[in-house]
């Protein structure tokens, strides 16, 4: 048996996250099925409740590298990456990397492995809001057409896919290990967690996490949903992201923050039990949208467009910053007319990747994409 050796690069919250069930599984096969992996952090987040955490609670190896870039401009911190990832591929010289989503850290690592003749897997490929103003955005369209293996979570991204003209024999499948993470650990959350205790809640309150650059970096549309939102009488519970905290001091908006309970971000396990027991959600988050969709939770997304688009039909409005569509869309989630999206058929997704992977690397066809591939030499 041939051995795989696959490079992980991540760095941020959502990515060690989502990562997590893949990571295990890595871990609890690796003598078995002859892969080997190692897991480069970028350090894009580097607080203790943005990071480590998620490593402790949920179980997770150490990364063997972390390049500790921290935070920066868009171009300081996409090229610190790159050269802490370039030098680490060339020692290593993995048969392939992985990357997820669309981070700086997704881009960073896929341009960086690309240039090596490293192959990339990109999972969460094909999200699109069709809006280059979110860096996001940029970050998805350029990895995705240069990676390899990419891996859209559901039909409307793997459409989106063939229709950018990307080859079908590219495409795999349709998995999303978000679910794997959530399902995991809403389980252990039920059991585990204590913060209903912790924050005296008994389940009529309303939870908000912000973030989106342009959300938080734009005073008017920050002032428009912290005043929106604070007004509707509920309580609101707000983990605060460490941008969004700095924007709010920049902008001298704290006196709004009165208006929330607000609380430092928390590790997974809490934050799964908390929206799973509160009335609604406001989120510009993507993975809190999927999230709340599997527990069945309302969810206003506070953004002009989302690459979500499935959810809009299930438990998901999207709402922009305008206070008449969050009203409206309250009254829609009091009137309860909402459909919960089934999510059953999409199990063992991390599992199901690494088996995708190993049986291209065993097939001879983990290499960079070249048209005789499919035409034949
Ligand atoms: C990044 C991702 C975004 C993702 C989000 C998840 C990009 C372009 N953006 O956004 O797609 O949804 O992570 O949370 O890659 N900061 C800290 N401590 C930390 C991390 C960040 O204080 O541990 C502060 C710094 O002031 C930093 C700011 O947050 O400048 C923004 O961090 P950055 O990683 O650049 O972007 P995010 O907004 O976190
Ligand atoms: N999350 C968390 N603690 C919090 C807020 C969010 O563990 O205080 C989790 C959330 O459940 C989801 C992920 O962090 O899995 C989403 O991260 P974020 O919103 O930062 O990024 P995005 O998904 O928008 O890229």
């Amino acid at each position: 048996m041939i051995e795989i050796k696959l490079a992980l690069i991540f760095g941020t919250r959502p990515e060690i996250i989502r990562l997590s069930p893949m990571i295990r599984y890595l871990e609890s096969v690796k003598d078995e099925k002859n892969i080997e992996f190692f897991l480069i952090h970028t350090g894009q987040h580097y607080d203790y409740d943005m990071d480590k955490i998620f490593f402790d609670e949920l179980n997770l190896p150490s990364p063997k590298y972390n390049l500790n870039v921290g935070s920066g401009s868009q171009a300081e911190q996409f090229s610190k990456m790159g050269v802490g990832i370039e030098k680490i591929l060339l020692e290593e010289s993995p048969d392939a990397s992985l990357v997820y989503g669309d981070t700086n850290t997704t881009l960073s690592g896929a341009i960086t492995s690309v240039k090596l003749g490293i192959p990339i897997i990109h999972i969460e490929a094909g999200c699109r809001s069709f809006d280059m103003n979110m860096p996001e955005e940029i970050n998805r369209v350029c990895t995705d057409h240069i990676s390899r293996m990419l891996f859209p979570p559901d039909n409307v991204s793997e459409q989106n896919l063939k229709k950018e003209g990307i080859c079908e024999d590219k495409i795999f499948g349709q998995v999303n290990p978000l679910i794997d993470a959530c399902n995991q650990n809403s389980e252990i959350a039920k059991k585990k967690s204590k913060i209903l205790e912790k924050l005296n809640l008994k389940g009529d309150y309303a939870v908000m996490t912000l973030h989106r650059q342009e959300n938080v970096d734009n005073k008017e549309r920050l002032v428009n949903l912290l005043d929106t939102i604070s007004n509707l009488n509920l309580k609101v519970i707000f983990p605060i992201h460490p941008r969004t905290e700095k924007m709010i001091k920049r902008f001298e908006l704290e006196h709004y923050l009165k208006k929330f309970v607000v609380i430092q971000p928390l590790g997974y396990i809490d934050f799964l039990k908390l929206i799973e027991n509160s009335k609604m959600i406001f989120t510009d988050s993507g993975g809190v949208q999927i999230e709340a969709n599997i527990l069945g939770k309302p969810c206003i997304v506070t953004r002009d467009t989302t690459e979500w688009t499935n959810e809009i039909k299930g438990m998901s409005f999207l709402v922009s910053d305008k206070k008449d569509m969050i009203l409206n869309s309250i009254e829609k989630i009091n009137s309860g007319t909402m459909k919960r999206i089934d999510y059953s058929k999409y199990n063992n997704n991390s599992e199901t990747i690494v088996k995708a992977c190993i049986k291209e690397y065993e097939n001879g066809t983990l290499k960079l994409w070249k048209k005789s591939m499919i035409e034949g030499d």
